[in-house]
């Protein structure tokens, strides 16, 4: 995988650094726990961009924090509830404000629970040239505006670093992890997407998918982690434009457009390209406007 030359943010020197994410750069906490700091990077197609979209992190962070409150009650999540900054030098605190967690270091299940109330995305894609999605059998003559009758959990593998994810069948997902353990995971992602459906749409949001991760604690208990219903992982779209069959999206749809219009979407050419100013901006006011409206107060 491909980084910008300076990485953002800079590397603490305090902790062990496991690895580099996409978004995250992972730090060992003695054994047990990680800090994870959320970065400025800004990804499409599974590459990183050089230039990063400068608040990003921050935003991300706040919203998983947020999500990751309001859905406690559906299933354990892996915050350790200590502070980013007891954990690093004095020097570094500045680094790891309002962007990193402190969190349980989990054992990952080796997939991706997306769970859909449209069909968007891969799922569109499928859902085109076969009339399902991971498999499952929708009804005919959908369009990405139409809601589904229930939302459906369409599971993918997490792909190696480098990698995209692929969707796989559920019949597939219970080979990888156990059955028993997949019907779990289905049913807790369905649980979860349906909570926080019911906050969004109180804020004009229609979350349209979205992807939650899950590890394993020491005692196996599933336990949801990584970040949690952002722009980053989720489709959010505005309920007002959708209700006149428009979708309009607070994600990274500005840089989709516009490496759409460079004619470059993937590898290292991608990774190469510098973004004009508005595709920066563009991308941060969406992400802000997502922050502000699902987690801000009420109004
Ligand atoms: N509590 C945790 N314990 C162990 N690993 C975790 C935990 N929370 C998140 N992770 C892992 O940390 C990494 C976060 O980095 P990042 O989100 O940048 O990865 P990524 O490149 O987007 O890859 P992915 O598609 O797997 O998320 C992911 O691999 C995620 O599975
Ligand atoms: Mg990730």
């Amino acid at each position: 995988m491909t980084h910008p030359a300076t990485p953002n943010p800079p590397a603490l020197h305090s902790l062990p650094l496991l690895t580099r994410g996409k978004v995250r750069d992972l730090y060992a906490v003695g054994e047990d726990r990680l800090l994870m700091v959320t970065s400025d990077r800004l990804s499409a197609f599974d590459v990183v961009m050089k230039a990063p979209v400068p608040g990003k992190g921050a935003l991300l962070t706040q919203m998983a924090l947020f999500w990751f409150d309001k859905l406690s009650h559906v299933v354990p999540n892996h915050l350790t509830g200590e502070a980013p900054a007891s954990v690093v030098a004095a020097n570094e605190m500045a680094l790891v404000d309002g962007r990193a967690m402190l969190v349980k270091r989990l054992t990952p299940l080796p997939c991706e629970a997306v769970v859909r109330g449209y069909v968007a995305g891969s799922g569109w894609k499928e859902y085109s040239r076969s009339g399902t999605v991971c498999g499952q059998v929708l009804p005919p003559g959908l369009s990405m505006t139409t809601p589904l009758s229930e939302p459906i959990f369409t599971p993918a593998t997490k792909a190696a670093v480098g990698d995209h994810d692929q969707n796989i069948s559920f019949a597939q997902l219970c080979e990888l992890i156990g059955t028993a353990r997949a019907e779990e995971l289905r049913a807790v992602a369905i649980q979860l997407y349906l909570a926080a459906q019911v906050h969004a749409n109180t804020r004009g949001i229609v979350i349209a998918d979205t992807k939650f991760e899950f590890g394993l604690d020491q005692a196996g208990k599933l336990t949801l982690m990584d970040e949690v219903l952002t722009p980053d992982s989720s489709r959010f779209w505005l309920a007002d434009e959708l209700a006149q069959g428009r979708i309009v999206a607070l994600d990274k749809q500005p840089l989709r457009d516009w490496l759409a219009s460079t004619g470059v979407t993937g590898g290292l050419e991608q990774a190469a390209l510098d973004l004009p100013q508005h595709v920066i901006d563009g991308v941060y006011l969406r992400y802000a406007q997502a922050c502000h409206r699902l987690c801000g107060g009420d109004e």
